[in-house]
């Protein structure tokens, strides 16, 4: 089986990478010509560990190859992944445009059977316009199928998630379609579940909207705790141990950001109020989402009063660890709102640095500074915005040695309050006293 994967974004790069590692042979296929020739080079255009690795090793052993050629790529395939974008548009809903094109692109090149793969995040039914699209405008009869196999790896983990996932969800309407995916995946019949195509499609958004559900439960239990003497972080433990709730997703924060759960909760608020259904739950999910930053603002002030003229160090822009992007991250809103204030800001990041200079170039307000100790330079106070392991482990005494007053506000909980006021900081964390 020839297969082709479009797009090569984050999802693109590691379905065609990880399909190529599991044996079989791929081409990876984007419009975007410079973006191609990079990969080519061996340059991924994102930071995801192992990822680079694992494309040049297999364009090495020839089971790879990326192309500008998208015609060529699907008159080649037998199966084509389909992981172009699926962004937000000003409403809250996907925004289809990319998956229209290159439904019609295929229809343009179907010069055989083929396999069409949903793997991007789309709404439930997205696979019926992609069946009218590629009918309304092939050049004959020639069949096809649709199916739906939606990708769960996390960002920052997408090279192993992707080698070894949980589970595999496939969509089919046929036995032919069925056995084509699962020959794919034929290293895992023991994790695959095969659905009909609605359902597939609704597994991604419902267990997107899961996940972001249940950090907006613990940011709200974490309020509560804040008001209490309750502590957040054993009140998630104490839940955890229930394997019913699990111990996962519950690290109360800033909240979820990144390319996913915001933009997938509003989906799937949206698809099910257009279907007349009550979503109460998934905007209640978001709107405590996005009241996180107030939250924080809140403690920065309880701790500086003023927030004009005062220097602070911010730790951390990506969305989360391990990852350079910054989409819907907290700290852009952050710093957005700190700016407006008139306060300076000395911004670290390990990998994010580049992307927030492209939203926040340098200026008197805001200067990148090459390490975290450089950061809290004569700062009034600490803000830790991404919980990255080397903040971890930072030095806190040579930190505070530097800071002007040694105030540290941590938005993700990375330290033990006990240990860090013992070092001679005033520390504000998140449900914790
Ligand atoms: C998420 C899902 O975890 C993946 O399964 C899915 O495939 C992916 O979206 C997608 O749809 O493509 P990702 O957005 O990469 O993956 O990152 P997560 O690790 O899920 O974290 C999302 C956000 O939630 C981050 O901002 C993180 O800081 C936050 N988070 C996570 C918390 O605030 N608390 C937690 O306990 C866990």
């Amino acid at each position: 089986m020839k297969i082709a994967v479009i797009g090569t974004g984050y999802v693109g790069l590691a379905t065609a990478a990880g399909l190529a590692e599991f044996g079989h042979t791929v081409v990876g296929a984007d419009k975007d010509a410079a973006k191609i020739a990079d990969i080519c080079r061996g340059k991924t255009p994102i930071y995801e560990p192992g990822l680079d690795e694992i494309v040049t090793k297999n364009i090495s052993a020839g089971k790879l190859a990326f192309t500008a050629d998208v015609d060529k790529t699907i008159r080649d395939a037998d199966v084509i992944f389909v992981c172009v974008g699926t962004p937000q548009d000003e409403n809250g809903r996907a925004d289809m445009s990319q998956i229209e094109d290159v439904s019609r692109t295929i229809a343009r090149n179907l010069n055989g059977y083929k396999v069409v793969v949903e793997k991007s995040t789309v709404p439930v039914k997205t696979s019926d316009w992609i069946k009218r699209i590629i009918t309304l405008y092939r050049k004959d009869e020639t069949p096809f199928d649709v199916a739906s196999n939606p990708e769960f790896l996390r960002e920052g983990a997408a090279v192993s998630d992707f080698l070894n996932p949980d589970r595999i969800i496939i969509g089919v309407e046929s036995e032919k379609a069925r056995e084509m995916m699962v020959r794919i995946y034929a290293g895992f019949s023991d994790r695959i579940m095969v659905t009909n195509i609605d359902t597939a499609e609704l597994i991604k958004h419902a267990s997107n909207s899961f996940l972001a559900m249940k950090i907006s439960y613990i940011n709200m239990i974490a309020d509560l705790c804040d008001k209490t003497h309750a502590d957040v972080e054993q009140v998630a433990l104490g839940m955890g141990l229930d394997p019913r709730i699990g111990r996962q997703f519950l690290k109360a924060g800033l909240g979820y950001g990144g390319s996913c759960f915001p933009k997938d909760v509003k989906a799937l608020m949206n698809i099910g109020g257009d279907l007349g259904v009550n979503m109460g739950l998934l905007h209640e999910t978001d709107k405590i989402n996005r009241e996180r930053i107030g939250r924080f603002l809140e403690k920065i002030r309880k701790a500086l009063w003023i927030l004009k003229g005062k220097k602070i160090a911010v730790l951390g822009l990506a969305f989360k660890p391990q990852t350079d992007d910054i989409r819907e991250a907290s700290s852009a809103v952050i710093i957005g709102h700190l700016v407006r204030e008139g306060a300076l800001l000395r911004l670290y990041d390990p990998k994010a640095m580049d992307n927030m200079k492209a939203v926040f170039p340098e200026s008197p307000g805001i200067a990148y500074c090459e390490d975290a100790c450089q950061a809290a330079e004569d700062a009034n106070a600490l803000l830790v915005v991404t919980e990255w392991e080397e903040f971890r482990s930072l030095d806190l005494a040579r930190v505070k040695k530097n800071m002007a007053n040694p105030i540290l506000i941590d938005g993700r909980n990375l330290y033990d309050p006990a240990a860090v006021r013992a070092q001679g900081f005033e520390y504000y964390s998140i449900g914790r006293k």
